[in-house]
């Protein structure tokens, strides 16, 4: 194994595009942490770490921003990928350049806006309430780049 992916996700999207990465790159060389639920192992015994996470209101998740900028200096003697699942394409880059420390952005290897859901199954009253008010979307809505996931996984493979 010596791939470590890190990730954060609220309603299932990014654990999805972690376990597709993984399968992409091989389960045999991954191991899959949701940052969540599990204790990040030590990075010492991976040469590649991969870290991703979802948006909301604008930023990734604290935990992920926290990994991030407490393991700063290891992480940069690593191969980096770097990932985001997102709805609002135009604030795409944006939100990516805001979630990750611009050091770790410049070393990454690959880089990644995957798309996301809106899924409204699994939203709760007050996030149904948003998306609706804010974004006009009432249904569950899929937009996912299956493309530029292929092409991120070959780059970290
Ligand atoms: C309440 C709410 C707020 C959101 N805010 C943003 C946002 O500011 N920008 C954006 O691009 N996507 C936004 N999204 C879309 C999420 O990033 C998208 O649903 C993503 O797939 C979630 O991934 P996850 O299931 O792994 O958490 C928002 C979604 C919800 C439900």
């Amino acid at each position: 194994m010596d791939t470590l992916i890190v990730y954060a996700s609220k309603h299932g999207t990014t654990h999805e595009i972690a376990e597709r990465i993984s399968r992409l790159i091989g389960f045999n060389r991954c191991r899959t942490i949701n940052i969540a639920k599990e204790k990040v192992p030590s990075l010492e015994n991976y040469d590649t770490v991969i870290i991703g996470g979802s948006i909301y209101f604008g930023k990734i998740q604290k935990k992920i921003q926290r990994f991030c900028e407490e393991n700063l200096q290891e992480l940069l003697t690593k191969r980096i990928g770097l990932f985001i699942c997102c709805m609002n394409n135009e604030a795409a880059k944006e939100e990516f350049n805001g979630a990750f420390p611009a050091d770790l952005i410049s070393h990454a290897a690959a880089t990644g806006e995957f798309g996301g859901t809106f899924n409204f199954e699994d939203m709760n009253f007050i996030e149904k309430f948003i998306v609706r008010k804010h974004i006009g979307v009432d249904h569950t809505i899929r937009r996912i780049n299956a493309q530029s996931i292929n092409h991120f996984a070959i780059l970290m493979q």
